[in-house]
Order: structure tokens, then sequence, then C-alpha cells
């Protein structure tokens, strides 16, 4: 297997393929007689038996990152890796290669991170009561050396319009309610929404660093919480098929260029799979979260936005972005933790048009720590049967 630098970047998240992998991560060898399938249930294995990170892998001994469960390990390697602009290689040897070392302490940078995770831990105890303001991205911002003096082209240019995962209490705001009724409103109404049972919306994706280009897209729902995403290419049927998809219980992750190629979601990121299917069907959305927060008036692409802020258990936050003018989403970011940085999914939304009353977007930008897509939807057919393998394992 073969991985450019960038693509590897997130084999991490691409790769709790890599996470479902452990047991072949530790034994190589034994790992390459070992088909995907059997790494899967050994792993799995693993998990139903509760095995921590620090259990299931050789040599993980951070205060922090021992106690997660094997998948939610490899999640913050993806963080970790995106946050100093690194890929898998630049800690593991050989990573990305048939000769893979994840166990092996050779390289220093690897010794350092195992220091910064201490480290990161220790500031936040210290002086933020535990909670997790600083990470690698606070310091690091995608260099592996951090710089220390500000650059004065950007003190005298742009201002900095990074955004904070947790949105501060706007003032002179409408409520959350407020907010989301204005979009449900605006989306059809919630007489026309609930009467949205199911929809097909194909078109194809535009390629970003070698993935998803000219292929075949499409999503599939079904009410209350089915969904399936998928790219395939019928013209290089080689490049295999992309595919998102959850059941009402389960979820899994096609990625053909990735470590393990398909696997079952099985640590935080199932709770965002169940919510990315739940909000698929708009009318639901105020029972996405238990709780809500507006955030301060925004902007974004240049258009004012409200910023409304759903939390969850276990950590798992919903950023919505809705235009002002038009009171439809423009872009929605949902982020579960880990102890170095917070896992992000990023999903935009431009380009909406009525079907049978119901404002669809046509415009579908999907983006995580290793790689990004735009759909450009061409066709959506609403209320009609969905096969139920497109929302199982793909
Ligand atoms: C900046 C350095 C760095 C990068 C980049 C990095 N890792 Fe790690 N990795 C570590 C450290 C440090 C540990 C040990 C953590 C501990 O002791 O808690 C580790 C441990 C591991 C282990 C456990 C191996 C074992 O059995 O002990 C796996 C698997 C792993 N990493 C996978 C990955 C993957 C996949 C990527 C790319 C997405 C990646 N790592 C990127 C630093 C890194
Ligand atoms: C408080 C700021 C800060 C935070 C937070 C931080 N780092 Fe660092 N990190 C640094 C500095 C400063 C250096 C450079 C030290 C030097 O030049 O000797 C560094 C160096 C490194 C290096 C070595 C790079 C090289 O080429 O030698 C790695 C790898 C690294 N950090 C990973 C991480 C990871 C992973 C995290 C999160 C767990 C993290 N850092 C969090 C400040 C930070």
């Amino acid at each position: 297997m073969n991985f450019r630098p960038r693509e590897l970047a997130t084999a991490a998240i691409l790769a709790v393929a890599a996470c479902l992998t452990g047991i072949g991560f530790v034994h190589p060898a034994k790992a390459q007689n070992q088909s995907p399938q059997a790494q899967v249930a050994a792993a799995k294995a693993a998990t139903a038996q509760g095995l921590t990170a620090g259990e299931f892998f050789k040599n993980v001994t951070t205060s922090t990152l021992k106690g997660l469960t094997p998948s939610d390990f490899l999640g913050a390697m993806g963080v970790m890796t995106a946050a100093v602009g690194y890929d898998c290689s630049n800690c593991h040897p050989g990573a990305g290669t048939d000769k893979f070392d994840w166990v092996t302490d050779t390289i220093p940078q690897k010794k350092t991170a195992r220091k910064m995770v201490e480290m990161v831990a220790a500031v936040n105890r210290q002086n933020f009561s535990g909670a997790q303001q600083v990470t690698c991205w606070t310091c690091h911002h995608g260099l592996d050396l951090p710089t220390t003096s500000i650059a004065l082209d950007k003190l005298y240019g742009e201002p900095n319009d990074e955004k904070r995962d947790i949105v501060a209490t706007g003032e002179g705001v409408p409520s959350a309610t407020q907010i989301l009724d204005q979009y449900i409103q605006a989306m059809g109404g919630a007489q026309k929404l609930s009467a949205l049972k199911s929809f097909i919306a194909t078109g194809h994706s535009e390629g970003y660093a070698g993935l998803g280009g000219s292929g075949v897209f499409q999503i599939l729902a079904q009410a209350p919480d089915r969904r399936g995403m998928w790219i395939n290419f019928p013209n290089h049927p080689d490049r295999g098929i992309s595919a998102w998809t959850y059941d009402g219980k389960t979820g899994w992750i096609s990625q053909p260029r990735s470590l393990l190629g398909i696997w079952e979601l099985n640590g935080s990121d199932l709770a965002g799979a169940k919510l990315d299917s739940v909000l698929a069907f708009p009318g639901q959305i105020k029972t996405a979260f238990p709780n809500w927060r507006v955030g301060p008036e925004d902007t974004l692409h240049d258009s004012a936005v409200f910023v409304v802020q759903g939390s969850g258990p276990g950590g798992l936050l919903g950023t919505f972005y809705f235009d002002k003018q038009t009171h439809l989403l423009a872009r929605y970011v949902r982020q579960t933790p880990s102890p170095v940085g917070r896992i992000s999914i990023q999903q935009d939304f431009d380009d909406y048009h009525d079907v049978n009353g119901i404002k669809f977007p046509f415009k579908y930008s999907f983006l995580w720590l290793d790689g990004r897509f735009t759909a450009i939807i061409s066709d959506v057919k609403v209320n009609v049967p969905v096969d139920a393998a497109k929302f199982t394992k793909p």
C-alpha cells in the first residue's frame, strides 16, 4: 500500500481502520495473514471486552490516551497528526508501506509527542480545572515547530477568523428556538417536513487530493434516522466505493485507500453518524440535542449568520451556521472530544432548490481530518422506497 503523505495524514480517522487493525499493528506479520474481517472481529472482541488503548496496544503509556477505547485512540492520532502538519510516518517508521512499525520509539518526534500529550494534560489540569482549553493545535497550528512571534503582515492584514469550538453567549440575538423555527419554516415548514419520509439525492462529486473526484454521488435517507452517503466511479471501478452509512444502530465507513478499507464505527464517531442521520430530516433538528445555545452573530463567506450550538452526551457538539437573511443552514460542524483536541467533521450546504415544497441543498461539501469533497446534486427524489442495504455495511 502506498500513501501520499497528505493523504495518509488522517489515515487515523480513515483508520479507525487503523484502530480496528490495532492487533495487526501490534503483530504486523500476523496482520498480513489476517483478512480485514478477521482483524475487525478481533478488534471488536477487544472493544467488547472493554480493553483500553493501553491494554490493547503494545506501547501506549500516556496518562490521557491509554484509557481511551482503541477506536478513540486512533481518532486522537489523527488530531495530533493534523495539528503538527505531519503524516503518520513522521512518527511511525514505514507507516503507509508494508513495513510499518507503530510500536517502536525510534523516531525522536514520537517521543516528543508523548511528552507533549502529558504537557497538554498538565497545562489544562493546572490552569483550566482540567477543561480542555489547550490542545496541540493551540500552539502548533499545522507546524511541527510552533512560531513565537507575530508576522507583521498578518497583524496588519486580514483579521484572524478562526472560530472557537465552544461559542460564547450572544447578546441581542434571537433564542435558539426562534432560529431553529425560522430554519424549519424556510425549509418548507413543519408540516411539509414531517411528511418527508425518505429521499434520494444524486449528483457527482468534485475531486480533492485524488479523493472522490468525478464520482457518482448519492445521499439516501429514511426517517427517522437512517442515512447512507455513497461515491462510486463507474469509469474507474478500481477506485472502489466510498461510503458512510448508518442504519439506526450501527455505522460503517468504506474508504478504499485507507489502511483497512472498511470498518464499523465503534467510538464516539457512531454518535456523530447518528446525528447526521437525524439531521438529514430538518424537521427533527430540535430533537438532535438536549441543550442549545446561541452565539454572537458572525459572518461566513461574507454573509451574516446566526450561530447555534447543540451539546449532547459524551461531549458531542454540533455547531450550526444559519444565514441571517434566508434562515437556511450554511454550515454544520460536529465535534467529538479527545484528550489532544476535538475531532471535527464539517458539512457545508449551498444552492438550495425547491423540491415538492421542501428546500434541498444542491451543493454539498464534506470535510474531515483527512480529506474533503464537494458534491453537486442534480436530482432529488422524495418519499421513494430506498433499498435498506444502502444504510448498512458497504
Ligand atoms: C507526532 C507524532 C505522531 C504522529 C504523527 C502519529 N502518531 Fe501514533 N503514536 C504517537 C505516540 C506518542 C504514541 C504513543 C502514545 C502513548 O504512549 O500514549 C503513538 C502510538 C500509536 C499506536 C499504538 C502502537 C502500539 O501498539 O503501541 C498506533 C497504532 C498509532 N500510533 C497509529 C498512528 C496513526 C495511524 C497515525 C497517522 C494518522 C499516527 N499514529 C500518527 C505519535 C504519533
Ligand atoms: C504550549 C505550546 C505547545 C503545545 C500545546 C504543544 N506543543 Fe508541541 N511543541 C511546542 C514547542 C515550543 C515545540 C518546539 C520545541 C523545540 O524547538 O525544542 C514543540 C515541538 C513538538 C514536536 C517536535 C517537532 C520537531 O520537529 O522536533 C512534536 C512532534 C510536537 N511538538 C507535537 C505536539 C503534540 C502532538 C501536541 C499535542 C498533544 C503538542 N505538540 C502540543 C509547543 C507546544
